[in-house]
């Protein structure tokens, strides 16, 4: 038998919280107007299609890890906690430094956490939420103690910068959030997830894998960027964050109205507004900063997280739901008590 299942076999469930969280957005902007000067759009059309107005670009040499470690050293800062502390490092990417290691591997090597076990989790712009469904059951089942989940994405590394249909959505960033029990506290209260990879094709990066190689003929036909048919993603992103929201407030047993803070993710105020308008409930409830950050992938949840609890946008014991979608397709919703 395993040490760990053996250590665990007696123990009962507890309760997780999160503990601390941390963003990082690169330094430099990338305007509408600069867009402009790229593509044939305009500020009128982005921002009124989408609701981002400019977004940030990482340096040529500031790579996922970087962004996720600078996030990840907010976040162990504020919850007090040393490198040497942390069990496991989870980085929900997919635009990883390298196919391997894991870019969790990069970051476990930049923070010096050196007790850690790392790896990656793809799950497009859902990652965050399975990445901390994975940090609790982890935890809550006495397996560890402490842990570093990060969602980060250099989405500009994957954008074709010549096709106006996707290249004005996407920035990057990297937020993150560090795991652990704590007595007398609930914390993490349920995740649903779900998944359908029969939509697989209407999100994607089809090429780099071992399906389409980096060849010359792949890579001037673009396939190594990002390719998307918009309707239907905006589609299927109202209808599977509207099931997500309401499958983790069933099994919470909260109602709507006993959330404090709506966090979705941050992809078109379009697509939020409308999820707004299914659940009935009213914008101020819903912290957006898309407008700032554009869509930053498993980044953009893990980055309004940090930054709505550090503006107070809820108090310790408030509910808050998050509720993400992302290419696979993937999506989730997590209810916890702050
Ligand atoms: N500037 C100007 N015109 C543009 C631009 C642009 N940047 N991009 C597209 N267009 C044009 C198209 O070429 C098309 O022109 P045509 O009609 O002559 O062919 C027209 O605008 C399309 O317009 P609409 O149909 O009105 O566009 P729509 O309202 O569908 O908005 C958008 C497009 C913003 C992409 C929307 O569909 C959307 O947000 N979809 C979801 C995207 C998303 O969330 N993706 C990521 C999700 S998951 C993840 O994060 C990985």
């Amino acid at each position: 038998m395993k040490g760990v299942s053996h250590r665990c076999a007696h123990k009962s469930k507890r309760a997780v919280s999160i503990i601390g969280t941390g963003s990082y957005a690169p330094e430099r902007i990338l305007s509408n107007a600069d867009l402009e000067r790229m593509v044939e759009t305009s500020d009128d059309w982005i921002t009124s299609r989408t609701g981002i107005k400019e977004r940030r670009i990482a340096a040529a040499d500031e790579f996922t890890s970087h962004m996720a470690a600078k996030a990840a050293q907010a976040a162990m800062e504020q919850a007090h906690v040393a490198p040497e502390e942390i069990d496991m490092i989870v980085v929900a990417t997919v635009s990883p430094d390298t196919f391997f290691p894991a870019t969790a591997c990069h970051v476990q090597r930049i923070l010096g956490a050196k007790n850690a076990v790392c790896f990656d989790v793809s799950a497009a712009c859902s990652g965050f939420l399975y990445s901390l469904e994975i940090a609790q059951q982890f935890i809550s089942t006495h397996t560890y103690d402490t842990i570093l989940v990060i969602g980060a994405d250099k989405l500009s590394a994957l954008v074709n910068w010549k096709d106006r249909n996707t290249c004005v959505l996407f920035g990057d960033g990297a937020g993150a959030a560090i795991l652990r029990s704590r007595e007398g506290s609930h914390g993490v209260i349920t995740t649903y997830m779900a998944s359908d990879g029969n939509y697989a094709d209407i999100l994607c990066m089809p090429g780099g894998g071992c399906a389409l190689p980096i060849t010359s003929e792949n890579f001037e036909q673009h396939l190594n960027t990002i390719q998307m048919n918009g309707k239907e993603t905006f589609k299927l992103a109202v209808t599977s964050m509207q099931h997500a929201a309401l499958r983790a407030l069933q099994q919470a047993n909260l109602e709507l109205s006993d959330i404090k803070c709506i966090i979705p993710h941050q992809a078109n105020i379009r697509i939020i507004e409308a999820l707004a308008d299914r659940l009935k409930v009213p914008m101020d409830k819903i912290y957006v900063n898309l407008e700032r950050y554009g869509n930053t992938s498993a980044a953009a949840v893990a980055m309004a997280l940090d930054e709505a609890s550090r503006k107070e946008h809820f108090q310790i014991g408030d509910y808050i739901l998050m509720v993400v979608f992302g290419g696979g397709l993937t999506w989730a919703s997590s209810v916890i008590q702050w």
